[in-house]
């Protein structure tokens, strides 16, 4: 393919700059957000070669910047997933291959989407790498521990502090108000009940809920109580977080306004986040986009 575009890397995908290689447009650059767009609206049908060169250099930039954290070294990964699969099995039903043979690396402080078709096994792979389902087959290997050697108690400390969970349905409890279902998060920790109440109370504040703290989560909007899940799934600090989908109900201001949490909490606590989302921008905002279709990553 004859070179029509250029990419200048300048270490950080935000500021890669694109150069258009033609006679007219020479030496024109454009920024890498909504760079798609701008290139089809001006050149029409020549845009598909130009998208498919930016395709192919970014995607050089992505392995590129992978590698550079270290992700290839196993041995660094937080997240290690090697052959996992999950077969649903249960009498009278069709047995449904949920995950088959996945392998990942996810290195600390990685922001990871994972996106893919309704079924396809993403809320799955969450359940197998938060230790809350076990696979068929295929190890898991979370935070430099395998979890299929732990013992129960180690897996019961696992789920409250090492990982932060965020449900697809959130899984509020539904007769504690949105601050008992956030404290109680953190009754296995070592706090007190107050330091636990006001932990809750500010995370609350920090999901825009502070005028909702003693309502039950049955008299909450669906947004409001993913806020109280998200609340809840940072409470204990967890090295990493799990979020299904967790703007999936909110509007595109509020969702904003949690992934900025996220990138808060990433950057203050080195805190690895793996999103399932539908959303395009939310992918685009992570650092790498995991796509899953028929249980399988592509
Ligand atoms: N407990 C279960 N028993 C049997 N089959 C299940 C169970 N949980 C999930 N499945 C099946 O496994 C497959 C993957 O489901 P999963 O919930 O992981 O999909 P998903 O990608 O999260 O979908 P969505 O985007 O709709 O949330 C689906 O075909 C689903 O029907
Ligand atoms: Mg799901």
């Amino acid at each position: 393919m004859n070179e029509v575009a250029r990419v200048k890397d300048e270490g950080n995908k935000q500021k890669m700059t694109v150069s258009i290689l033609d006679e007219e447009a020479s030496k024109q650059k454009l920024p890498l957000d909504n760079l798609k767009e701008t290139v089809i609206a001006q050149y029409g049908d020549d845009a598909r070669l130009i998208l498919d060169s930016i395709d192919e250099v970014e995607a050089i930039l992505l392995r590129r910047q992978a590698r550079a954290k270290g992700e290839f070294d196993d041995t660094k990964a937080i997240i290690h997933l090697s052959g996992l699969s999950k077969k649903y099995e249960s009498a009278g039903m069709t047995p449904v291959d949920a995950l088959k043979e996945v392998d990942l690396s996810i290195v600390q402080g990685e922001m990871v989407a994972v996106i893919g078709p309704s079924g396809s096994g993403k809320s799955t792979l969450l359940q197998m790498m938060g230790a809350l389902d076990v696979p068929t087959s295929g190890g898991v290997r979370i935070n430099f521990h395998e979890l299929s050697k732990m013992n129960a108690k180690e897996l019961t400390q696992f789920r409250s502090q090492t990982v932060g969970f965020v449900f697809q349905k959130f899984n509020l409890i539904p007769n504690l108000s949105a601050l008992e279902n956030v404290s109680i998060a953190m009754e296995s920790t070592k706090m007190n009940r107050q330091d636990r109440r006001s932990r809750a109370a500010e995370l609350l504040k920090e999901v825009g809920l502070d005028k909702r703290m003693s309502h039950l989560p049955g008299q909450l909007s669906g947004g409001e109580q993913q806020r109280v899940s998200i609340a809840r799934a940072l409470a204990n600090h967890p090295k990493i977080i799990y979020a299904d989908e967790p703007t999936g109900s909110l509007d595109s201001k509020t969702s904003k306004t949690i992934i900025q949490l996220f990138d808060k909490i990433r950057k203050d606590f080195d805190t690895t986040i793996i999103i399932v989302t539908h959303n395009p921008s939310i992918a685009k905002h992570c650092d790498r986009t995991v796509k899953i279709k028929d249980g399988r990553i592509k």
